[in-house]
């Protein structure tokens, strides 16, 4: 599994602490919800097919004939053709809400009310991120973290929030803003999912008039995670790349979804664009596009009638601009997370791999950037195995569906072994780690393996002396209770015990004669409690979730974070 050798083998990172099990309930939902919003519907118009034409001498058997062949027989919708040349500015940008269908131009001029005032020289890089009044937390966020323009080295790189007026704010907020940190656009247009096409418009003509000597352009939301490491070497990468070219999560194909009052289409709805599919487009979460581009779509945004789904609407410019083949795709935009391991987002080294991840909260975002900062350097070293630090970041109540329950300290629970079990089954020798069947009593995981002389008596009933721990992580092992020296008797040992009552165990020597790791039962994820091992630092790494019905410890590997509990208990 490929997340074993994410934790080092010899050195322990510390703090340490990883999840064992995720629960992915909402990830399933999300995917639902994928499923549903990219359904496609169908609904070809007639006066909006597009039109193959074929000559004499070319096969008339279209299904003989490649998918190349008929694209390159379609004749697309026409776009309509403006009225007369149209003259932007700083000020000024403009939005066509013409039609299709059949072919109007209809552009409107818009207004920046308010953007930055000091644009340092020679910005080759502008990073635009899609804001709405209400989440300056978010903008925050953002600022405090990746949107600090000189963590871009090498670049003169300037952030600027995309954001348009709404019914519940006035636009005046945003001016201490802007005074404070001078990173908005803001346009006179009504900010809605519906409208983020403006932005587009807003952001383009801003970019051109302003930035001259831009290179590359970023857009993307304002729950997105930009590893500003990641974009600068992917940026580097493509710099060679000479004619215009857009990269990100490449939707090649994408349906139109028809409008409709409720379900998908009340959002993703388009009664505007004419054809069934969409020309090739990279989704909006997060995007690159290099300076031709950003000029191409320019010229071609202000003549091109709006659609209300954005990202779509850029593919519908590349298109018009002639550049549907320079829409490319790049497995580092993880515009829909790590799905279907949404808490990967929280795994340092994963981050480092990319160039952005949706989607965080301003809060995720000040729990993880921390970290990122101080680690995503580790990860290029393959001896580093990166561990999630304590506590976690990820802000789900995964514990509140999955209560793990302190160990029963009476009762068939696993950590009790005893006279009163029936050991029959269990191997006697220290070296055979048999299965034990059925999986019950003393040693209930199914490794219950058994040995002499392990039990040792304690207040609450029976401990065993020793556990084992099968996993392809460092951690496994064999632990021993820990002990402490009886004050009543000085001659004697008792098993130590925490303020809680509980007992903890400790890794028995390994050949290196270390002792890394200890298992104590605590509170210290959030996932809840649960039985945690823990480097002499500190940190905690759940890993015993118990599953409802069941008295037994974790049973499975999960996920490479988990690990097989047995317990080595006495014959009596
Ligand atoms: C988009 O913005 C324009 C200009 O402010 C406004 O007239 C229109 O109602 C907005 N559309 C939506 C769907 O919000
Ligand atoms: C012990 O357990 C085994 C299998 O679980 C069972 O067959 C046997 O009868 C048990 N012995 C006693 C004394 O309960």
């Amino acid at each position: 599994m490929a997340l074993h050798k994410r934790i080092s083998g010899r050195r322990s990172h510390s703090p340490l602490g990883s999840p064992l099990l995720i629960a992915s309930l909402t990830t399933n939902f999300l995917l639902l919800y994928y499923s549903i919003a990219l359904r496609s519907e169908l609904f070809l118009l007639k006066s909006t097919k597009p039109i193959l034409q074929w000559s004499e001498n070319e096969p008339c058997d279209a299904k003989a004939v490649s998918s190349e062949f008929i694209q390159s027989k379609v004749k697309y919708h026409k776009y309509p053709e403006p009225k007369s040349p149209l003259v932007d500015s700083s000020e000024k940008f403009f939005v066509d809400v013409g039609t299709y269908d059949p072919p109007v131009t209809k552009t409107h001029a818009y207004s920046i009310l308010y953007s930055p005032r000091n644009i340092p020289e020679k910005v080759d890089l502008v990073l635009g991120l899609k804001s709405s009044l209400k989440n300056k937390d978010r903008r925050d966020a953002i600022r405090r973290s990746y949107g600090v323009n000189s963590l871009y080295k090498g670049f003169n790189a300037k952030f600027v929030f995309l954001i348009g007026a709404s019914a519940d704010e006035p636009s005046s907020l945003v001016e201490d803003e802007l005074e404070e940190h001078d990173d908005i656009l803001f346009g006179d247009f009504v900010d809605s999912f519906h409208n983020l096409t403006f932005k587009d418009s807003m952001f383009f003509t801003w970019t051109i008039h302003n930035c001259p000597d831009v290179k590359w352009a970023f857009k993307g939301d304002d729950d997105v995670l930009v590893n500003p490491f990641g974009l600068m070497a992917f940026i580097e990468e493509n710099s060679d790349y000479e004619e215009a070219g857009i990269w990100g999560n490449k939707l090649p194909q994408q349906p139109k979804v028809k409008k409709d009052k409720s379900g998908v289409g009340k959002k993703y709805g388009d009664d505007i664009w004419p054809e069934d599919k969409y020309p090739p487009y990279v989704s909006g979460g997060g995007l690159v596009i290099n300076r031709k581009a950003i000029f191409a779509l320019q010229e071609n945004i202000k003549i091109t009638p709006i659609i209300p789904i954005d990202d779509a609407f850029i593919g519908v410019c590349m298109r018009r601009a002639g550049l549907q083949d320079h829409v490319f795709a790049d497995k580092r935009f993880h515009v829909w997370g790590f799905r279907p391991r949404d808490e990967l987002k929280f795994d340092v080294c994963k981050v480092a791999e990319t160039v952005i991840v949706h989607k965080y909260t301003p809060e995720s975002i000040d729990c993880l950037w921390p970290k990122f900062l101080k680690h995503y350097e580790d990860c290029k070293n393959e001896e580093y195995k990166y561990v999630e630090d304590f506590p976690l970041c990820n802000p789900k109540d995964w514990h509140k569906n999955h209560p793990v329950l302190p160990p029963i300290l009476a009762g068939p629970d696993y950590h009790h072994c005893g006279p009163k079990w029936n050991n029959s089954g269990c191997s006697t020798s220290e070296s055979d780690w048999t299965i034990r069947k059925p999986h019950n009593g003393p040693c209930c995981s199914p490794n219950g393996y058994c040995a002499k002389n392990l039990v040792i008596n304690h207040d609450h009933g029976v401990c065993c002396s020793k556990i084992m721990l099968e996993s392809s992580m460092p951690y496994a092992g064999i632990f021993s209770l820990r002990m402490e020296s009886d004050t009543s008797d000085p001659n004697k040992n008792k098993v130590f015990r925490d303020s809680s009552g509980n007992v903890e165990y400790i890794q028995e020597k390994t050949k290196e004669g270390q002792r890394i790791f200890t298992i104590k039962y605590g509170s210290y994820s959030v996932y809840g409690t649960g039985w945690y091992i823990l480097t002499p630092e500190g940190g905690g790494l759940a890993w015993n979730v118990k599953s409802e019905n069941s008295h037994c410890p974790v049973l499975d590997e999960l996920e490479g974070y988990g690990g097989i509990l047995s317990c080595p208990v006495a014959q009596h």
